[in-house]
């Protein structure tokens, strides 16, 4: 028998979603470190695919009083008009089911994540499609996804510290992605860029350690 080259059989291929959210281009801490994770994904996935989604670069539109409709609208209902309404939501959504691990770059603003990250959640949250009520219950339909946030901020938010209460990114993602059905997610904080700003620490050490953080998880899974 000749020799068979199996590599690509073995080779288990997986998508990536990257969405970025800072409007800070390349001054940006999430974005920096959410280009890191996907170069170290790339390494460990060979022949896998990244979908990238930057939500700076083509804004997504508030959801008004039409989506709302069509949304509620059962499917075979729905005008021509309201399919419409509904193809962003729908292509973007398209995006979280077929990738199988999604990286979020997210700076914290006011307290919270930014609006364009909240804007997208807003056309990705929709019943039927991420969630449906089974028994009254909510139910997330999103399966067997892994997701990875790496959020920046100027203070530091930790447990146990002064600030922690003020922190709405961490605990308000955990539960809009738990409520869509994805449990399985990381999370690292990157607090304390403010320090950058006034020369306290430069941006190679201030983001030494997160980096680092994240090769020990690729490294942990190769191990
Ligand atoms: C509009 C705006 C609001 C911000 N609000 C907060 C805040 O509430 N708390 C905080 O610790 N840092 C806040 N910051 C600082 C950012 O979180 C910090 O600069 C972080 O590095 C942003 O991530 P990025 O570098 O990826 O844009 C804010 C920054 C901006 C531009």
């Amino acid at each position: 028998m000749p020799f068979k080259h199996h590599m690509s059989v073995n080779m288990k291929t997986s998508t990536l979603l990257h969405i970025d959210s800072s409007p800070l281009g390349a001054a940006s801490i999430s974005r920096d470190l959410s280009h890191r994770f996907v170069e170290r994904w790339r390494e460990t996935n060979p022949g896998g695919a990244v979908v990238t989604r930057d939500l700076n670069a083509a804004p997504i539109p508030t959801i008004d009083g039409q989506w709302v409709g069509a949304a509620y609208t059962p499917e075979e209902a729905r005008t021509a008009a309201q399919r419409e309404a509904l193809a962003l939501s729908d292509s973007l959504i398209a995006e979280l089911v077929v990738a199988d691990e999604y990286v979020f770059g997210v700076p914290m603003h006011n307290f919270g994540v930014p609006s364009v990250l909240k804007l997208w959640i807003d056309q990705v949250v929709r019943a039927g499609k991420t969630f449906a009520y089974v028994g009254g219950a909510p139910v997330g339909l999103l399966k067997n996804k892994k997701a990875t946030f790496l959020i920046a901020s100027g203070g530091v938010y930790d447990a146990c510290t002064a600030m922690a209460s003020y922190n709405f990114v961490e605990p308000y993602l955990r539960t809009i992605f738990g409520f869509v059905g994805v449990t399985e997610t990381t999370f690292l904080a990157a607090g304390g860029a403010a320090a950058l700003n006034y020369g306290k620490v430069d941006r190679e050490s201030f983001l030494r350690p997160h980096v680092e953080t994240i090769e020990s998880w690729f490294q942990a899974l190769t191990a």
